[in-house]
């Protein structure tokens, strides 16, 4: 093992969080709960997994249960964590390992990556911590830290390759599970982006960029291209204590969310005229229509939104696709950035 490898985890030994899904070091991990972690971490918090995963392992502890189960009840547990071709897939997954490797997750990180769900990042995770696999396992945070290290120039994404072909020598044989969980922890903690704590990082004898004091150059992103605008009307509903939300389709751009009804988001140079945009109202109503306007940028575009109000409605001609939700316990928490934004800003929410 070299000194970079037993610094790092001789740090994780003492700091590393504790996590549901974590095992005491030495303990074997069980794949089900590992699997099960890593899909529920794709796109969400630490803190917001927690609870899920606590349901989930209690109302399926084995990956068997949880293929035998329906699919609308896995979707159901599922409600609130977003995204929700992660559950379709893990529940696909789970009857692959079922039917397919009797109901016991295979080791390899290309056995892995075969299955739905699992990509490269996923299926090294897995082989890695579950099944104490040499692999080198790249996220975001790990990306970073590497970078840092070997003060890779090239812009992401082209540097994946170069970052993946460095680390793979510092994985140890030994433990390479915990070494991948050290480096999320240090990236999380100490290596952050913005403001790293170079100075109580166990690592920092082997890191180029805290030498040369270019840590916030790394990891270098690509030149910005201007990115397309499109526009838009969004509909903000709240009438006899109730605010009115769409439930948008399974797939798409933030398949399965809940969201403000709107027009179409397509790139044009001007907001929809009061004619075009009635055509997309959910409710015939008295609209206000204000001069805000939010803006949201996505990976392949900008969206401005104009936003318009009511607080009486005529007549509810909403689609199948509407959710009313009782204002006062309305949990703004769960929507997408993008619907965040479009929301009246402090308690105006509860105001109607
Ligand atoms: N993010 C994704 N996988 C993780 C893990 N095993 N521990 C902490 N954060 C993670």
């Amino acid at each position: 093992m070299t000194d970079f490898s037993a610094d790092l985890l001789d740090w994780y030994d003492r700091h590393r969080r504790d996590l549901p899904w974590r095992y005491a070091p030495g303990v074997a991990a069980d794949p089900y709960r590992v699997w099960l972690s890593e899909i529920m971490l794709q796109q969400t918090t630490v803190q917001a997994v927690k609870p899920y995963f606590a349901k989930f392992t209690r109302m399926w502890p084995k990956v068997t249960a949880l293929a035998d189960s329906p699919l609308e009840d896995v979707l159901t547990a599922w409600a609130g964590l977003g995204y929700y071709a992660r559950a379709r897939n893990l529940h696909r997954c789970a009857q692959a390992v079922r039917d397919n490797h009797d109901g016991r997750f295979p080791e390899t990180e290309a056995a892995l990556r075969a299955l739905p769900g699992i990509g490269d990042y996923t299926a090294a995770a897995i082989a890695a911590i579950a099944f104490g696999a040499r692999a080198t396992v790249v996220d975001g945070n790990i990306e970073r830290i590497t970078a840092r290290l070997f003060k890779i120039d090239t812009p992401l994404p082209k540097a994946k390759k170069a970052i993946k072909a460095a680390l793979a020598p510092l994985v140890p044989a030994d433990r390479p599970g915990d070494f991948a969980q050290a480096m999320m922890d240090l990236g999380a903690g100490i290596c952050r982006p913005k403001d790293p704590d170079c100075l109580i990082c166990p690592i920092r004898p082997a890191c180029g960029a805290q030498k040369a004091g270019t840590m916030l150059h790394y990891p270098v992103k690509p030149a910005k291209k201007p990115k397309p605008v499109r526009r838009a009307v969004a509909f903000w509903v709240a009438s006899g204590g109730r605010i009115l939300l769409e439930r948008r389709p399974d797939t798409g751009l933030l398949g399965g969310m809940q969201g403000l009804f709107s027009t179409p988001w397509v790139g044009r140079s001007d907001f929809p005229t009061k004619s075009e945009a009635l055509d997309f109202a959910p409710v015939k109503a008295d609209w206000h229509v204000g001069n805000a306007v939010i803006t949201h940028v996505f990976t392949h575009f900008q969206l401005d939104v104009q936003i318009w109000r009511a607080t009486d409605v005529l007549k509810d001609t909403s689609p199948p696709t509407a959710e009313w939700v009782d204002a006062k316990t309305f949990d703004a928490s769960g929507l997408p950035t993008v619907f965040k934004k479009m929301l009246p800003k402090g308690d105006d929410c509860r105001a109607y």
